[in-house]
């Protein structure tokens, strides 16, 4: 039994992925020894709908100088941040005398960057120096802290109240929720509008991708719990947005209690996660299941693959991939290298079961029988980039929705 994080009810973890390293802590032969692991246990919680994990590693181990996770090298992700700047400058700046726009974990200011060319008044907050660095030499205004009821306070004292306040793929690495939202509502005007967008629990359940669940995702949002939890600071759901990003993502826009008009959005979605039995135990139970039913189908197949004597390399060292092969209990035989873009995961291994990470170049060079696409939620991309790989008799395997090979 423990609290849950958001309403403080006790429940109970209804799943055990077993040990787990930091997801995204690709490291070297020297670091193996001292690698560190917890117990990755997740809960819902059926008073306010929460799903979280029931332990999460100090932010110490997730986030630290060798983290250094720049957004814009991806040209998806800037197009994507474009089109979520433009919706908030449209929708809610237009008629509005000069707005006040603050972003939570502005990264290297992917998204706030439009905002600075399009004349607006901006604020990144930006706990990493590194990447913050390489927001503010672009002119883009950025702090380094973390943000807080305390922090909001100050911000107001300093800038004013702001028109609106954003993030994405922040919210659901924040375990204290309740002293951020306290924060975000006192920052906003009594007109301002707040949202975030995170991975979607209801996509999570229905596609059994369950390597959405690592270290830094403390929480799978649905549209019924964020709800409860910002409900409890003034705050109300006033839309919703599906996003393709990371597999499955919502967008929720709030705002102070009776100062919008509410999109038939935000009923109609919440009627669809009970017609899905999100609220419901049963549900989780089944998913537990799926998960179950996945990790030995995977299992299998690498087995059997690797008896015939086949080679199989991972496409992309995500941070989901380390769920998948740590509790899949999938080993460096199964799999020879993972094929990764990123110069500074390269050269190491992953966390846990230890595959070397090698560049891309290696996999084109030397294309292997089967490719795992760990990176499923760039499937689009990848499939359009690879078809040589495919005329040349080459195979994908993919385990979302199911364990299948194309
Ligand atoms: P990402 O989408 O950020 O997933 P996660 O949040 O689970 O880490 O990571 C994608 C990874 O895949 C990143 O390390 C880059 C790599 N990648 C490739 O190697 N080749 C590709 O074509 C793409 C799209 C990604
Ligand atoms: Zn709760």
């Amino acid at each position: 039994m423990f609290n849950c994080r958001v309403c403080n009810h006790q429940i109970e973890p209804f799943m055990d992925f077993g040990p787990m390293p930091i997801a995204n802590g690709f490291l070297k032969k020297e670091e193996f020894a001292e690698e560190y692991f917890f117990r990755m246990e997740v809960a819902f919680c059926d008073h306010c709908g929460a799903f979280q994990l029931v332990e999460q590693p100090d932010a110490q181990r997730m986030f630290h100088e060798n983290y250094a996770f720049f957004s814009s090298l991806s040209k998806h992700m800037q197009i994507h941040f474009k089109a979520y700047a433009d919706f908030v400058m449209e929708r809610f700046f237009a008629g509005r005398k000069d707005p006040f726009v603050v972003e939570l974990g502005s990264n290297d200011g992917i998204m706030l960057r439009n905002f600075k060319e399009a004349g607006y008044r901006h604020l990144g907050v930006e706990p990493s120096e590194n990447v913050a660095d390489v927001a503010r030499a672009q002119g883009i205004q950025t702090i380094s802290e973390f943000f807080n009821l305390e922090l909001a306070e100050r911000l107001v004292a300093e800038y004013g109240h702001a028109d609106a306040v954003i993030c994405a793929n922040v919210m659901c690495h924040i375990p204290d929720i309740n002293n951020v939202a306290a924060g975000m509502a006192k920052l906003l005007k009594p007109d301002g509008v707040l949202m975030f967008e995170d991975p979607y629990l209801g996509d999570m359940i229905a596609k059994t991708s369950y390597d959405q669940i690592y270290d830094e995702h403390v929480y799978i949002f649905s549209a019924t719990s964020v709800s409860w939890a910002f409900g409890q600071h003034g705050l109300e759901l006033i839309d919703v947005l599906p996003q393709v990003t990371h597999g499955g993502s919502m967008r929720y826009v709030f705002a102070p209690k009776g100062s919008h008009a509410i999109s038939p959005n935000v009923a109609a979605l919440l009627e669809k996660e009970r017609a899905q039995g999100l609220h419901k135990a049963e549900t989780y139970e089944q998913f537990r299941r799926n998960c179950e039913a996945s990790r030995t189908a995977l299992f299998g197949l690498l087995e059997r693959l690797h008896q015939e004597g086949k080679r199989v390399v991972g496409y992309g060292a995500t941070s989901k991939s380390t769920t998948v092969l740590n509790y899949c209990g999938i080993r460096p035989e199964h799999i020879e290298f993972i094929s990764d873009t990123t110069p500074i995961k390269q050269g190491k291994y992953s966390p846990g079961v230890h595959i070397p990470v090698r560049p891309y170049e290696e996999f084109k060079q030397n294309p292997p029988d089967y490719a795992l696409l760990f990176a499923w939620n760039h499937a689009v991309e990848i499939f359009e980039k690879e078809g040589a790989f495919t005329a040349d008799g080459g195979k994908w395997i993919t385990f979302v929705p199911e364990v299948r090979v194309l």
